[in-house]
């Protein structure tokens, strides 16, 4: 784990529904949790931030379009993580209302020019954070910090909020737990990777706000 506490980074609220068991998605990626009011509660949060953030696993499997419904807005940014710039150009992402929800792919150094440009030339603005395999999260948070990026709303999926955990770097976690117990060790969970191997290492949080709302619980818990 890092612990670059004076990383100059967004706020960030990981935002999730889970089953009982703590599954995102069903093994079959049925992501369907959410009853109408969380949505409303989601969409809110989503009007409280200058940023949504999302992985290219959400984008592939889900094709969200990551835009605000029920409330007045002024729109925010939606932000992919993509280590090889490779989520397809006709995504919702790129394509629904890119004047009020402009979008950021964040990728590695390792990507063509010729590619880059494909993308900008579809309105997508392009970060480039680290040599490696992976997007560098540590690397990434104060490039966004520099585009007046100041909280961001994380909304997975597990893969990627494993390396947000990894990092340090969740100062607050809005979760709802839907009345399902799904199973499956292929089903996603809401923290995947490789995992701490001892509770001493792992991030610790304190839980602020506890509510309950016919069968669904909604947790709010912010960093020691
Ligand atoms: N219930 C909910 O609230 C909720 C919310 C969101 C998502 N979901 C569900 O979650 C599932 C998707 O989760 P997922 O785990 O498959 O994918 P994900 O976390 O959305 O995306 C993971 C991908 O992001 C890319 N990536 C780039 N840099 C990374 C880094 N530093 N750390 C981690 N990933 C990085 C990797 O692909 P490359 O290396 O190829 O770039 C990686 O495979 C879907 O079924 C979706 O429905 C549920």
């Amino acid at each position: 784990m890092n612990f670059l506490i004076y990383l100059s980074k967004p706020y960030l609220i990981l935002s999730a529904a889970m089953t009982i068991d703590g599954k995102i998605a069903s093994k079959a990626g049925d992501p369907e949790l959410s009853d109408e009011e969380d949505w409303r509660e989601v969409h809110k949060l989503r009007t409280e931030v200058d940023a949504i953030l999302v992985g290219k696993g959400t984008i592939l499997k889900d094709d969200p379009k990551l835009h605000i419904k029920y409330y007045d807005h002024s729109g925010y940014y939606r932000i992919v993580i993509d280590s090889n710039l490779s989520i397809p150009l006709k995504s919702n992402v790129i394509t629904f209302q890119p004047d009020t929800y402009p979008t950021i792919i964040c990728t590695t150094e390792n990507i063509p020019k010729e590619r880059i440009k494909e993308f900008e030339s579809n309105k997508v603005k392009i970060v480039q954070a680290g040599k490696g395999s992976r997007v560098d999260l540590l690397k990434l948070m104060p490039l966004l910090s520099e585009l007046g990026i100041k909280s961001i709303l994380l909304e997975g999926g597990g893969t990627l909020n494993w390396s947000f955990i990894n990092d340090d770097l969740i100062d607050e976690m809005r979760l709802t737990i839907a009345p399902w117990v799904v199973g499956g060790k292929e089903a996603t969970s809401l923290v995947e990777g490789e995992g701490f191997d001892s509770m001493l290492k792992a991030p610790r949080f304190i839980l602020t706000n506890v509510r309950s709302r016919d069968n669904y619980i909604i947790l709010r818990y912010t960093r020691k």
